[in-house]
């Protein structure tokens, strides 16, 4: 489903760019093109967001065979 309906940018695409290192808003307009129209998508696309980030936070190891990975 269309987040941003303006760009064509999808639930997907926002979570394939938080995969890919989008951390803020600013970097998702900076990837996607979202929100750089009209405007309306910018609450779910912050919505979406920040559960892309959470659930990759949720995804990471803290640790491996070397030690921790991430603090
Ligand atoms: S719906 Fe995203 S800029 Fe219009």
């Amino acid at each position: 489903m269309y987040v941003c309906v303006c760009k064509a940018v999808s639930h997907k695409h926002i979570h394939r760019a938080v995969n890919e290192g989008a951390v803020s808003l600013r970097d998702l307009k900076n990837l996607t093109g979202l929100g750089t129209c009209c405007g309306k998508c910018v609450p779910d696309a912050r919505r979406t967001l920040v559960e892309a980030a959470a659930r990759r936070a949720a995804e990471q190891p803290l640790f491996n065979d070397a030690g921790l990975v991430a603090a």
